[in-house]
């Protein structure tokens, strides 16, 4: 039988820049006429930021001799489904999108999660950027290139890598954001304090007040602050294979307790119970003080972030989360303030 060989040696830079700045929605248009992303540009965002922001700024791009449209969908976790990527898809069909194009995410985690999942595979993929709307999207989900939707069994369960062409940060935004949804947001920021970052840990835990404030100083030193240490983590994994489960901090109880509330529960507040829970493990094993997992409880408090939960999730509610690895399950846990350790935990 001959043998044909299919040579396919990766040579692709998929670099890009994350630009922090308020009101550096302004400068998009100059972005988009430079780097000819797309003949035309479909803008996806949710049912609330459509009215806030996203047909303000496709009335923006057009001004600026930029053809877009923009396509909704039902706010909410609920929404990150297969259906609604579908639906999405036939919407920009039927608005004659072809490879040419691109997709702007404008919004939240889940906007930009559907979004980017959508430009992977939308003919067989077409260039995407970020826009994120809320603390969430800022520090985390618009960066790294994690695209996906939910399933019945878990979240994320289908998706890809496939990493935007730029992000843009832009902090005007988070005027319109309820205190809630700045909390959800700001569990992540702690989580990178705890990962990595023992001085971001203690600037979060001196200036707590000025950021539920969103004192504008303080917000811009968190979020570029997280974003720096995601670019990094990133850049070194960028597929998850090792460091970047680090991420993962409080998810695998976090992603449970999401599903278990039925995604009553929003994202950061769900893992900051999860991150509360693994500490308990970490300092059961021996490896975290006390001391350190009160501190870290203290500062969820005072973020106004919950550290209880009804119903802790059993090994089996974990079974589906991707962290799983056979019988195993990586668990990230805490060693001290900026530090974790990855420990693989018998889940059957
Ligand atoms: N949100 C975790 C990650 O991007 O890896």
């Amino acid at each position: 039988m001959p043998k044909i060989k299919v040579k396919l040696e990766s040579k692709i830079d998929s670099s890009y820049e994350i630009s922090i700045e308020k009101g550096i929605t302004a400068k998009i248009p100059a972005y988009l006429n430079k780097s000819k992303l797309g003949k035309k540009y479909a803008i996806i965002t949710d049912s609330k930021v459509k009215g806030l922001y996203a047909d303000a700024f496709a009335r923006f791009l057009r001004k600026n001799d930029i053809d877009c449209e923009v396509f909704s969908f039902q706010h909410g976790e609920k929404s990150k489904t297969l259906e609604t990527v579908e639906k999405l898809a036939e919407e920009m069909l039927n608005k004659n999108f072809d490879r040419n194009d691109a997709i702007i995410a404008l919004g939240g985690g889940v906007t930009g999660d559907i979004a980017g999942f959508l430009a992977s595979i939308y003919m067989r993929a077409i260039p995407y950027i970020q826009i994120p709307t809320t603390v969430l999207a800022m520090v985390d989900s618009s960066v790294g290139g994690k695209t996906a939707v939910d399933l019945k069994q878990g979240k994320n369960l289908i998706g890809t890598f496939t990493q935007p062409k730029a992000v843009f940060v832009d902090i005007s935004y988070l005027k319109t954001l309820s205190p809630k949804q700045i909390k959800n947001g700001l569990a992540e920021v702690i989580k990178y304090g705890v990962i990595k970052d023992k001085e971001l840990f203690n600037f979060i835990e001196q200036n707590i007040e000025q950021i539920l404030k969103l004192d504008e100083k303080a917000l811009n030193k968190i979020i570029a602050q997280s974003l720096k240490i995601k670019a990094e983590i990133v850049e070194e994994d960028e597929k998850e294979k090792g460091q970047r489960m680090i991420l993962n901090y409080g998810h695998t109880y976090g992603h449970a307790i999401e599903k278990l509330t039925n995604y009553k529960l929003l994202h950061g507040y769900a893992i900051s119970i999860g991150m509360i829970l693994a500490n308990k493990m970490a300092t059961e094993k021996g490896l975290l003080k006390s001391e350190d997992a009160e501190r870290i409880k203290k500062l969820i408090k005072n973020a106004g972030l919950p550290v209880v939960t009804m119903k802790k999730p059993s090994m089996n509610d974990l079974n589906s989360d991707k962290k799983r690895d056979g019988d195993y399950i990586n668990f990230i846990l805490a060693t001290e303030i900026g530090k974790v350790t990855i420990k693989q935990i018998k889940c059957k």
